[in-house]
Formats: structure tokens, sequence, C-alpha cells
């Protein structure tokens, strides 16, 4: 329920405003059903303006038949006749609603101490001195449970001394309710310190209720004043299809990383604080070492630890990803102390998944795609034995579900741990490990390329490339030194793409990958040795290293598909938004057609 009054002391008028050649109330009304987490959205108004605008574009809306004081009263009248179970309050103010942030207030009703709470609202992490003592920002102190204890517009806690550690809180006016209880609110009198504060959320901690907060760090902009508007309307020019949250990426690193020769035998000592009492370490393990009983003793397994050897042989998929969970969970009574990860890019990457869907419901497949994790994994340990994928830094985690290849995306995702070993690396076969570290140049290539460059990832990038040069280009490393350098560069290949993105040998790559089963490493070799057009000096470099290392691609490989496979092979490529417009710019559509998809595709 979007509660939307059309005066508002502040800013009038402001909900009609024009935001992007639609009125604000517009925009949030179609961001909050564009989230596809509710049965219904309405607009609960007290003006005919309003209730015309959102039947004009489609949309559904309710006039209050009464006089309200507050949105709350509105939606609870709006309510009392319907069927329903939990409703949210989405601000009409804020336009930018993100998918997450009502993930997240929603998903508090899943909790442990769901029974207790009245309400759900969110808050923000602030911590610039303007803002925390801005009376426009209001401010939420909490328990240690996350209950509400206060809301104000003064700063609290006030720091008597200025450098009191304190992490400050903004509320954000998104609320969800059991219906009986928003029916058991309306109505209840206001009391003075929420006529003081003019504060609505206060009412319910002035009458004894408990309102549970989930912290939501995605940025949005709320209306309030005609300067808001502006710059909100900026937002909407400069990046029509980045949301606001991408163009200051805020993403996380890998906390702890050894590296060095021999440093696997540092895992016993790194896991021995994490282990948990009678909760084991599950180690996922290519099938390759399966008899390497060397390894598999330097592991130093304990107590009820276990050891599940996965095959690399084709790409993870979610099924697979569930398999392993279901497993685990039916097996042992404790939720893991932690997965370790012992692998290449494949490994890896279900390593990650495993650890986040053994916190989080559902399959897998529910959680592809950017940010929806909404509860932390279990700490996770990545070692990679093969170089080039960047898995081991990365953000994200490639799957294929039953309907798309992509990633989970998310701040969980990322290994707690890594360890890099390259004596590990020792073993590969020559095609892997060439295919595999063109991965990594591939990276570099796409991001140096790419329209999302900035300084973070030129200078990763480039780090990348010329380590890439020397390694496949040069005679004048020793073995030891080669697979160092190599660990290093899929490292920086990796860090350079997570503040920009790849580009359209990844994309086409996905394809292949999805209707023929190609793997990711030579999967992109295949597509990058005809693609000039779009890399000169990135694939003419590639083609040497292929020669000096007589590497045998193969060839015609999309010459026998169906028209079918074809198109689902188009159709996933397409699919890959952003790294299209990275590799292309805004206009990519015009320049990647299907008809030049398909052309391209018929040559490798
Ligand atoms: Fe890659």
């Amino acid at each position: 329920m979007i509660p939307a009054r059309y005066g508002a002391t502040r800013f009038p008028g402001k909900l009609m405003q024009d935001l992007g050649g639609k009125p604000v109330i517009v925009r949030t009304y179609e961001a909050t059903k564009d989230t596809k987490l509710f049965d219904e959205v309405y607009v609960v108004t007290d003006s005919e303006l309003i209730y015309k605008e959102i039947e004009l574009s489609g949309g559904k809306a309710i006039m209050s038949i009464k006089e309200h004081d507050c949105g709350t009263d509105r939606i609870a009248e709006a309510v009392v006749d319907m069927d329903v179970d939990i409703v949210v309050n989405v601000q009409g103010d804020e336009p930018f609603t993100s998918k997450s942030g009502l993930k997240q207030v929603l998903s508090v009703f899943d909790g442990p101490d769901a029974d207790k709470i009245d309400l759900a609202s969110l808050m923000t992490e602030i911590y610039d001195w303007k803002e925390i003592s801005d009376p426009n920002s209001v401010k939420v102190i909490v328990d240690k449970d996350n209950f509400a204890l206060y809301f104000s517009r003064s700063p609290i806690p006030y720091p008597r001394d200025k450098n009191a550690a304190v992490q400050y809180y903004k509320h954000k006016g998104i609320y969800a309710f059991r219906k009986k209880a928003l029916l058991d609110f309306y109505k209840l009198p206001m009391r003075p310190m929420e006529a003081a504060e003019k504060i609505e959320c206060i009412r319910y901690l002035e009458y004894g209720k408990n309102i549970k907060m989930a912290i939501s760090n995605t940025q949005s902009i709320e209306i309030d004043t005609p300067e808001d508007l502006i710059r909100a309307n900026k937002v909407l020019k400069d990046d029509k299809n980045i949301t606001i949250n991408n163009m200051y990426r805020n993403f996380p690193m890998v906390p702890k990383v050894v590296f060095g020769r021999g440093s696997f035998d540092q895992l016993p000592s790194i896991l021995a604080p994490q282990r948990k009492d009678k909760a084991p370490f599950i180690y996922l393990v290519d099938d390759v070492f399966k008899d390497d009983e060397v390894i598999i003793d330097r592991m130093n397994l304990r107590f009820n630890d276990k050891l599940i050897f996965v095959s690399a042989e084709e790409e993870p998929k979610t099924e697979q990803v569930d398999t392993i969970v279901k497993s685990i969970k039916g097996e042992f009574t404790y939720s893991p102390s932690g997965i370790i990860g012992v692998g290449g890019g494949s490994v890896l990457d279900l390593s990650k998944a495993v650890s986040i869907m053994l916190t989080n419901k559902g399959s897998s497949s529910d959680y592809q795609g950017w940010d929806l994790v909404s509860t932390k994994s279990v700490y996770h340990v990545g070692i990679p034995t093969i170089s080039g994928t960047g898995a081991e830094v990365s953000r994200t985690t490639v799957l294929t579900g039953p309907d798309k290849k992509l990633g989970i995306n998310s701040d969980f995702t990322t290994f707690d741990q890594v360890v890099l070993d390259p004596d590990l690396t020792a073993s590969v076969p020559k095609e892997q490990w060439f295919y595999t570290g063109m991965d990594c140049f591939i990276h570099c290539v796409e991001s140096l390329n790419g329209t999302f460059l900035n300084e973070f990832s030129k200078s990763y990038g480039e780090k990348a490339y010329d380590l890439c040069k020397e390694i496949f280009l040069s005679d004048n490393l020793s073995e030891v030194e080669s697979r160092g350098k190599l660990m290093m560069a899929s490292w920086h290949g990796g860090m350079s793409i997570a503040y920009s993105q790849v580009g359209v040998a990844h994309a086409m790559s996905y394809g292949l990958s999805y209707v023929l089963g190609i793997k990711h490493g030579i999967g992109n070799c295949i597509v990058f040795d005809h693609i000039e057009e779009y890399y000169p000096e990135g694939v003419g470099l590639f083609k040497k290293m292929k020669d000096y290392h007589n590497i045998e691609l193969p060839q015609g490989i999309c010459n026998n598909l169906t028209e079918y496979q074809m198109d689902t092979m188009i159709d996933i490529a397409l699919s890959l938004v952003p790294l299209w417009e990275n590799a292309l710019g805004d206009d990519w559509k015009s320049i990647m057609t299907r008809d030049k998809l398909r052309e391209l595709y018929l040559k490798m």
C-alpha cells in the first residue's frame, strides 16, 4: 500500500511533480510493482488528481474515505475488508524503492523472533555528521536484537566525546505490518512525543509495541524538497539503466588472503579458530584429487569433517548446489563451521553457492541475479588449484539454472578467506592452463576496453594484462615463477572486473555454454578468436599467444545447430545486458543485433 497525500507541508504537490516524464507517485508505484514481491500494489490517496493519474497509467488506486492524520491510518482504512496477511507501507515519495530493501523488511517475518514483532521497518547506516544532525533525516536507535528503542530528529545517541565509536542509523519510511497489528493501531490517539517530533512510528513505541528494524544500505532518494527532485531527475537522466547503486558500487573484497608456495599447509591453523563445537567443515574438492593422498592428508580433516569430491567436468548447476545443500543438511544437525572449496573456477563457484544456500531458503535458482541474497552465508574458504578465472576474488558465482546462466551476485558470495598456493597449480594439463589463463587475459581486455572503466579497475587490469603478456609470450620465466605470476594475474584480473564488467566474449561464451555445454575457458577462447572487430589489439595478442603455445581451437562448432538452438544461444547472450552496455555503450542494441550475433556464431 502506498499512502499518497496531495498536500505535503514541506513540498506541496510533490507526488505529482515530474520525474523523468512521469509523476513521482507513478514512478513509486511502478518501482514497487516491479519488485514482484507483492500480490497486489495500491496507491491510497485523498486526492482525485493522484487517483486519476494512477488509474490512467494502468495502476490500482483507492480513494480514502476519511480525513487521516497519517499514512498508516489511511492504509488501515483501505485494508479493513481485504483478505491479506502482511501489509507493507511504501512511502509515495520514494520513487527508487529497491527490491532488496523491501525483501529485507519482509524477511524479518521469517526470523526466529517473528512472534514478538508487531511491525517491521528499515534503517540505513549513516556516517556524515551533516546528515546525522539534519532534522529532516529521522534517526533510530535499536537494542541488541534490532528492536527500535526510539526515533528522533535529533542526533541519537548524542556523542559527548566527538570520536565515540557509534553507528548512526537513519530511518527509512517503509513498514510491514501483520494485518491484525495494523488494525489494532488504527485510530490510536496521538501522544505527546509523536506530536513533538512529528514522527509517526513513535506512536507505536508510546503504546509499547515492538518494532523490528532491518538494515538496508541500498541508496535511495526521498523526494522531500525541490532540491531532492532536481537530484532525482539528474540520476534518471545520467543513468537510465544503471541503478544508483551501481554508480558507486560498494563491493566487498576478500578480507583474508595468504599467498606463497606451501601456504596450503597453513589451512589447519587458519580453520582452527573458526571451528564451532560439533559443527563440521565441509570440503568440496575437485575430483582430479580423488587419488591424491598427499593433498588429502595435508587437509588434515578432524572430527566429523566431510570430504565431498565434485566433478568439474561440467560447469556448476543450481540443481547440483541444491542437492549438495540438501545432503549436508540431512547428514548434520549443526550448520557447518565452514565450506572449503579446493579446485578450479567451477568448484570455487559451487562452494560459494553452497555456503549461501546453507543459510538461505528455497532453491539456488531463486538467487541468480544481483543482490537477491538476504542472509549472510556460512564461513567459506577458496583454494584455487588452477589460475585465471578470478573466482577466488569475485562477488559472483557462475551457475547454470533451469532457465538462465547467471551468477549469484551478492555481498555474501565473496570468500571469507583465500589461500593462494602456486604449487597447487603444478599438475594442470597444458591446454587447460592456457584456456583458463586466457580467461584472465580476456577479463583484462574486456574491462580495459569497456565503457565502465575507471581508475580502480584500470590499475588492476593493466597489471594483470602485463603479467599475462610476460607469462604467455616470453620464455625467460621458470615454471615456478610463471605459476606465481599467473596466480596474481588471475587475482588482479578478477579485481579489475569487480568495479567494471566483462564484455563481448563473455556474453557470447555464456550462450555457447548454455546450449552446447562448452566450458567457460575454452568457450571464451573460441569466441575471442573471432572478435577482432571489437578488440583489435587484444585479439591480435591472443592469436600470438595461441600460436606460441601451439593451441588448436575447435572449428565450426555452430555449423549444425538447429534454428531453435541458435535462437536460444542468441537469447542467452543478449540477456546479459550489463556486459553489452560495458562493451558497446548505451546504444549496444543497434550494434549487436540478432543477425550480427548469428553471423559471428556461424564463424566459430
Ligand atoms: Fe571469465
